[in-house]
């Protein structure tokens, strides 16, 4: 692997270098298309390409890996059938049907989604990429998507497979963090898939591009020796795969210590709804307040607010990383007297809520798993 290190350019490419691009990826695609056919996942989502089937897997997909969304996938649709359902389903309960998949505006847009479908398309997802861009929930990258495997459409689905592999493929040092360079890939996809033969279905070239990205041309150590299309290579012939794509340096995460307070009072414990806007709007968390505090400041602190406590555990630190934050937390156990008054808010669940209704983000899964050993008797120091 060569040592040497790219720097990112802002790509704009002359007619020459695009038509070479172009001509590059119109000449790999039956060879990546063949490479599919055999080698290609079989995903559930695969099997039949009814467009709402489609939408939801590419929906869950964002952000989540393969493995992680087939259960909820499947999960999901037994639940919610259908786009008329989902345009009917309950807040809460798609919530739930959602937890630990994170990013939850995403089932909310969904469902925004679903009524716009039925108000506007007659309950069918259109079969353009105009129309799909107008649902809500729906971006250039999920267009491209359901277009071209639902409907067939020759549009690319770029997202950061499409963005690895295709830099790879054409040694392109554009910085694909930037919106232009993102738009130039996008159109030099687009008119490449506008000279694949009829017989190449696109969305299998999509499909194939992920597939490629995630099993083979994977972000480090790609395995250039098996990858199907390495002759129409330019990065793997000179020999640079790993120092494509070029991306500027990312921004750190903002810090935010706290301490999750996992209140028990008799068979109940108490959870609080999050804001209905920003991170984790509207999931059901524990009480929590900024900062690290021992068990003796959390017991001041409860015994401030009026909580008396009978016992106080200290329970493990964890950490969760989001986008753009990290919660670094340490938690403890406290369990209440009888009788106990709280906070407006705080609303006392029991161990059945908490498992079938009430949306807990996996960020506090170590808390979580502590309430649910205490309450069923499991609990351990
Ligand atoms: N990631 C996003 N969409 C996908 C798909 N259709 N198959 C595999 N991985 C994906």
């Amino acid at each position: 692997m060569s040592d040497k290190t790219l720097t990112a350019v802002d790509v704009l490419l002359s007619p020459l270098e695009q038509e070479e691009m172009i001509g590059r990826l119109t000449a790999m695609a039956s060879a990546l298309d063949e490479w599919y056919q055999k080698e290609g996942r079989q995903l559930p989502w695969r099997t039949d390409s009814t467009p709402y089937h489609v939408w939801l897997s590419e929906i869950m997909l964002q952000q989540t890996r393969v493995e992680a969304v087939i259960p909820y996938y499947h999960r999901f649709l037994e639940a919610v059938p259908d786009i008329a359902a989902l345009s009917e389903a309950d807040d809460m309960q798609l919530v739930k049907l959602w937890e630990g998949l994170g990013y939850y505006s995403r089932v909310r847009n969904l469902k925004k989604g679903a009524r716009q479908v039925m108000e506007q398309f007659g309950g069918q997802l259109p079969g353009n990429i105009r129309d799909l861009r107008s649902v809500c929930g729906i971006g250039e990258y999920t267009a491209g998507a359901i277009g071209s495997i639902a409907f067939g459409i020759r549009e690319p689905a770029v997202d950061g497979n499409l963005l690895r592999v295709t830099s790879r493929l054409l040694a392109a040092e554009g910085d694909i963090t930037r919106p232009q360079v993102k738009k130039a890939f996008h159109d030099i996809l687009y008119t490449a898939m506008s000279f694949f033969p009829s017989s190449l279905y696109p969305g299998d070239f999509n499909q194939a591009m992920m597939d490629l990205g995630s099993g083979v041309c994977t972000p480090s150590q790609p395995d250039c020796t098996n990858c199907p299309v390495r002759e129409y290579c330019l990065a793997c012939m000179r020999d640079q795969a790993e120092l494509f794509p070029v991306k500027s340096a990312k921004k750190a995460r903002r810090v935010e210590e706290k301490t999750v307070l996992v209140i028990i009072c008799e068979d109940h414990l108490l959870l609080r709804q999050r804001a209905a806007n920003g991170l984790l709007a509207g999931l059901w968390e524990f009480p929590s307040v900024d900062g690290k505090l021992t068990v003796q400041q959390t017991a001041r602190l409860l015994e401030s607010m009026g909580i008396e406590t009978t016992r106080l555990v200290s329970l493990s630190e964890s950490r969760h990383l989001f986008t753009h934050i990290e919660w670094q937390m340490t938690g403890v156990l406290a369990i209440c007297k009888k009788g106990c008054s709280f906070p407006d808010g705080w609303q006392p669940v029991t161990l059945a809520d908490l498992q079938e209704s009430y949306p807990v983000p996996s960020a506090l899964r170590v808390y979580r798993k502590a309430a649910v050993e205490w309450l069923s008797g499991f609990f351990c120091e």
